[in-house]
Formats: C-alpha cells, sequence, structure tokens
C-alpha cells in the first residue's frame, strides 16, 4: 500500500529495501546480459588490453590446472530432497567471531588493478557494501591504510614471505595490519618455486614489467580501460612500495618487483609460521593447503582457518584441484578449524558444493577480474549478488535451509581423494 503522501519514488524505494540481495533494478539490468560468469568472462578482453586479461585468465604452464579445478567442481552432483522449504534461504554465515552475508570471500590478489586500474579499492568497497570478506593480496595495488578506510568491517590480509633481516618486513606488515584492525591474518604457503604462466609471458609480462609497443597498442584500443586508468591511477604494488626503496608509482614499479623477487625467497616454512603466529594477535589461516597432514601441522600450531587452494591453478598444471583434496582435510580438521576453499569457482552452484562437501566459505579470485573486466567500477558488485543469488537459489533447490544444511546432502564425488 501506498504510504500517504508518498510517490512513486518513494514507493520503489521502499520495495528495493525489502527485496532480498540481487533483485535490484541494476542487478537485473546487467543479469540480462551477463547471466553468468561465463559471459562475464566472454567480455571482459572487449574492453581490457590483450596482455592484461592474459595476466588475470592463465594458470600455469597451458591452463590444464584451471581446466582441471573447474571440471573437478563440474563433477560434483547434489542429490536433491524436496517438500521441505520453497522459500530462498538466508545465506548469513559467521567466520572467526564476524558475521558476513554470505559464505562467499574475495581471495587474495597481486597485481589486479593491471587488469582494472582501481581494482583493489573497488573490489573491497563492494565487498564492505554487500558484507562479504575482502583479502587484500600483499603484492595488491592498495596499502593496507587504504583498505582500512573503505572496508573496515571485512578486511583480511594476505601475506608473502619477505624473510631478509630477520622478517624485518614480514613483521612491520603484521603491525600495520593490527593497527588497521585487519580481521584475519592470512599466510600464503603455495609458492616455493616460481614458475612460467605461458599466456602471460606470451603476451609480454616477463620478469620486469615493461610497456612495449605491442602492449601499448593494445592498451589504447581499450578506451573503458584508459578512462579508468585516468580516474584511479597508474598501478602500483602499493603496500609493498614503501620497502622498496623506490617510489612504486609509475616509474617505480620495476624496483618493487626487483624487490620482492631479492626479499622473498620462496614461500613460509612452518617455524616461520610459529614465530607469525606468536606475533599476530587475531585469527590466522594457512593458504595454500592440500594435504591433511598439513592442515593438522597448521592446526596444531595454533591456525584456525585452513584455505584449501592450489593459486587456481597458476603454480603449477599437476597439482590436485581443490575440491577433490576438500573432503579429507574437512574430516580431519573441520571440527577444529574453518576450512576455506577456492581454485576454480565461477558460480553460486560451485560455492554450494564446496560447503556439500565440508567447507566453511568459498573465495573467488579470477571471476572477480572477469566481473570488473566486463562491468568496470560496478563489476564487483554485480558479480557478489549473482553468486549470492546463485547460491540462494542452488541452496533451495536441494531442500537446504542454510549454508550448513548443504552437507546433509548426499553428494557424488567421483575425485575425492583417499588418503
Ligand atoms: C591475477 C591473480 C593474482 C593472484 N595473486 C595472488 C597473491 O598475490 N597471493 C595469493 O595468495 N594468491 C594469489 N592469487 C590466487 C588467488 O588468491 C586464489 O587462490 C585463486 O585465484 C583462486 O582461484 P580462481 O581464480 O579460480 O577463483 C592470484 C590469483 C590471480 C588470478
Amino acid at each position: 500500500m501506498r504510504a500517504r503522501g508518498g510517490n512513486a519514488m518513494d514507493d520503489m524505494k521502499v520495495r528495493q529495501a525489502f527485496l532480498p540481495t540481487g533483485q535490484t533494478p541494476r542487478f537485473q539490468h546487467y543479469l540480462q546480459y551477463f547471466p553468468t560468469s561465463f559471459y562475464l568472462r566472454r567480455h571482459a578482453p572487449r574492453n581490457v588490453p590483450r596482455f592484461a586479461f592474459e595476466y588475470a585468465d592463465t594458470g600455469a604452464g597451458d591452463d590444464v590446472g584451471v581446466r582441471h579445478n573447474w571440471e573437478a567442481l563440474d563433477n560434483v552432483k547434489i542429490v536433491p530432497r524436496y517438500g521441505v522449504t520453497s522459500v530462498l534461504p538466508p545465506v548469513g554465515v559467521e567466520l572467526f567471531g564476524t558475521k558476513y552475508a554470505a559464505p562467499i570471500g574475495v581471495a587474495p590478489m597481486g597485481g589486479p588493478a593491471i587488469v582494472w586500474p582501481g581494482a583493489d579499492v573497488l573490489m573491497a568497497k563492494a565487498a564492505q557494501a554487500a558484507r562479504i570478506p575482502y583479502t587484500l593480496g600483499v603484492a595488491g595495488g592498495a596499502t593496507i591504510e587504504q583498505i582500512a578506510a573503505v572496508a573496515p568491517d571485512v578486511f583480511w590480509l594476505q601475506l608473502y614471505r619477505f624473510a631478509k633481516n630477520d622478517h624485518k618486513i614480514g613483521f612491520d606488515l603484521i603491525d600495520r595490519a593490527q593497527r588497521a584492525n585487519v580481521k584475519v591474518l592470512t599466510m600464503t604457503l603455495d609458492t616455493p618455486v616460481r614458475t612460467t604462466r605461458s599466456r602471460e609471458t606470451y603476451a609480454g609480462l616477463g620478469r620486469e614489467f615493461h610497456v612495449t609497443p605491442r602492449m601499448f597498442r593494445e592498451m589504447i584500443v581499450r578506451p573503458k580501460w584508459l578512462l579508468a586508468l585516468l580516474r584511479h591511477g597508474y598501478p602500483r604494488f602499493a603496500t609493498m612500495a614503501q620497502y622498496a626503496g623506490g617510489r612504486g608509482g609509475k616509474f617505480g614499479t620495476n624496483d618493487v618487483i626487483r624487490f620482492a623477487r631479492d626479499e622473498m625467497g620462496g614461500a613460509f616454512l612452518w617455524d616461520e609460521v610459529a614465530r607469525y603466529r606468536d606475533r599476530w594477535k587475531g585469527p590466522m589461516t594457512i593458504k595454500g593447503i592440500l594435504h591433511p597432514a598439513d592442515a593438522e601441522k597448521a592446526v596444531s600450531l595454533g591456525i584456525e582457518g585452513i584455505w584449501v587452494s592450489n593459486h587456481g591453478g597458476r603454480q603449477i598444471e599437476a597439482l590436485v584441484p581443490t575440491i577433490d583434496a576438500l573432503p579429507a582435510i574437512a574430516a580431519a580438521v573441520g571440527k577444529k578449524a574453518t576450512i576455506l576453499l577456492d581454485s576454480g569457482i565461477r558460480s553460486g552452484q560451485d560455492v554450494m558444493r564446496s560447503l556439500a562437501l565440508g567447507a566453511d566459505a568459498a573465495f573467488v579470485g579470477k571471476s572477480f577480474l572477469w566481473a570488473l573486466g566486463a562491468l568496470g567500477d560496478d563489476g564487483p558488485g554485480q558479480l557478489i549478488d549473482l553468486y549470492i543469488d546463485e547460491l540462494r537459489a542452488s541452496l533451495g533447490q536441494i531442500g537446504a535451509q542454510s549454508p550448513a544444511e548443504a552437507r546433509n546432502a548426499k553428494v557424488l564425488h567421483p575425485g575425492r581423494i583417499e588418503f
């Protein structure tokens, strides 16, 4: 009923306030053109320079690992139960003591601003607006302090190893994170070596960043990307820049790349995890776990979250898909730790598959970059709404009335690994 003195505009506002997430007119408008993330991926190269799209989309080697992640998720099938509910279930969850709107998060990414200028802040703002976790990559394009200002309620931080001078930089990063009220600290363990991603290498992104004439030509034919560059500025490794000595700005990018190469020296070792655990006061997760024994090791050191990941297929092609390793890891530590999963998530259905097999939440990397490429600044918000909408429909379809109830489902999972 129309409120007295109201008008059509007020009516619409009131209606929107009561509509579930994802049902706003803007969401519906984009949905016509991008009904699934597949369409976002297909459209993104029209707006993003080729070298930048290749950086976002590539896997290690010839992409076999990326394909395996997708196929493994596609092969997980659920037996539904009917007659129990006819409404879309709520999908709010609590992770590490904080309530979030959905068990879906933004995975940490280095250099996303190459793909879409301003990407880090745009994803963080969208995550804050939707109340889902946002993880800043330490090799990302915004500082810890910038993200704390725009995403104070959902801010997680990922660390790589900076071992030189007895972890002076790593500990300084932790102290900055503590001051910025970062909610969860994540240490990445799955990059002990450097590997080659063929598509980005072939596109001109070598060990250092130099704009070749070909890359320049690719940029000038992408006006939306150029406008975003004007609006948001040149991509920088902002959090690391202050340690690199260089300015980290237009002329300092390679200073930071050289610094990272010289100072990082592989991924964290377990004794280092223990030292960081001692220093960091909040909850901590270990990212890149694929073996239940490694999950148990992490939990024995006081780690609260196990992040099952193969880096989205970007390290080597021969790693097992995360969804296939998940059940054994959940069985080993699921009662003692929060289980997160990423690598290959392309829909709310994939999130449901992860929940059904023991994850508490699923994280998303590449498809946020596809969304930015296809829809620019609106991309991250649209993708979050799309995945939440799909998750609610998927849970409703199998008869689960909450994310936790997905675990009751009977699952056909031919790839499941027995350890
Ligand atoms: C462009 C790009 C950069 C990434 N950089 C990092 C990083 O700096 N640190 C990290 O822990 N993971 C990084 N990842 C891996 C993601 O955190 C995540 O594990 C992966 O993207 C999930 O798989 P998906 O892309 O299939 O969703 C990166 C992924 C992409 C696509």
